[in-house]
């Protein structure tokens, strides 16, 4: 079987819109000052834990790997599956990216190690769902995708935010899929389901290692930081939410109900973040699901009318644009709850 590396596919790891996975570049300097002194100890058992390389032969194609046929599946589906799996490698991609080239600026041997380790873990996570694309005779680019793809520069702490909260949802969502699947193992329709499981754990631990960067200065998650935790939480919270969505095939070959799996991974990652953050989303504020609904409507409005390449499209943009800013902000508007932080961050995976 020839692989063709597809231009269709990696032009979908390619796309820009508000809720595709990004690139990201940060100030490489910044982060290499960073003292992790009055955290060693949590430090160094992470380390090690990492260290030791739980993972090491686990993305392997083994004889789980039940044959598996594209073709079988109904197009909408299959359409669907295939842009599941194309934005998580797009995701784990970006990490590998990102960690890696922090390991090549930096000169922090505290840094350059937990970087070097995270960027080897991604890099098999993307490797992996690649290897399950060839089976349709498609794989993304991956070279390509690093020279070409938009790079979006945060400062190092927004990095802390927005990965913080990606490797943890990461971790919930795999396991959620993971552990209902277990329950309905005949809605698993294709074999890398299979390996959610101690996958979700490397991004459990990636969690863990942002949770102690921020917890290195405690300025990261006080004052004025308060205010941008609580943006990064509504944003990540909401483009999840609106890309879940946009796959009703995929979640229904699976079983899972939309809303019921949203609701399940955000509020496993809202226990989880207590581990760091001082504010959490209130996700029993009914305001809260009405304002997620809100911006799912205003980002399909606002996608619409960008595609639009008539007249009245260009004149609806900045409307959309507009009505969606409007949606955030009072989706943003609902207070959070506040959260007394432990003394002591580390978590153990235990969903
Ligand atoms: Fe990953
Ligand atoms: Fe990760």
């Amino acid at each position: 079987m020839n692989t063709i590396i597809d231009d269709n596919t990696t032009d979908m790891a390619m796309e820009e819109t508000l809720i595709s996975p990004r690139f990201y570049t940060t100030n490489y300097k910044e982060l290499d000052k960073v003292d992790i002194s009055s955290i060693r100890h949590e430090w160094d058992q992470l380390i090690e834990e990492m260290r030791s390389d739980p993972n090491k032969t686990h993305f392997k194609k083994t004889s789980a790997w039940d044959d598996f046929d594209f073709e079988d599946l109904e197009p909408g589906l299959r359409k669907e599956f295939i842009d599941f799996l194309v934005s998580s490698l797009t995701s784990e991609f970006s990490g590998c990216v990102l960690y890696k080239e922090m390991k090549r600026q930096g000169t922090n041997v505290d840094i350059c190690e937990l970087f070097a380790m995270m960027a080897r873990d991604e890099a098999r996570h993307a490797g992996f769902i690649n290897d399950a694309l060839r089976e349709a005779n498609i794989a993304v680019n991956l070279g390509f995708l690093t020279r070409k793809k938009k790079y979006t520069y945060f400062a190092p702490k927004f990095i802390y935010y927005a990965t913080y909260l990606s490797e943890k949802i990461g971790y919930a969502r795999y396991i959620t899929i993971y552990r209902h699947l277990e329950k309905n193992p005949d809605a698993r329709f294709h074999p890398i389901f299979k390996w959610f499981e101690k996958w979700c754990n490397d991004e459990f631990r990636h969690g863990e290692a942002f949770a102690l960067l921020m917890r290195s200065d405690p300025k990261l998650t006080a004052g004025i930081n308060v205010y941008w935790i609580k943006f990064f939480l509504v944003a990540v919270y909401a483009t999840m939410y609106v890309r879940d969505h946009a796959r009703p095939e995929f979640h229904k070959a699976l079983g899972v109900d939309i809303d019921w799996y949203d609701d399940r991974v955000l509020r496993m990652t809202t226990e989880i973040s207590r581990q760091v953050f001082p504010i959490e989303i209130d996700h029993d504020n009914p305001k809260w699901m009405i304002g997620l609904k809100r911006v799912k409507k205003a980002m399909l409005a606002y996608g619409t009318a960008k595609q639009s390449k008539s007249f009245l499209g260009a004149l609806k943009r900045p409307f959309a644009a507009l009505n969606l800013g409007l949606a955030f902000v009072r989706l943003y508007a609902i207070p959070a709850k506040k959260n007394a932080v432990p003394e002591t961050s580390r978590l153990q995976p235990s969903y």
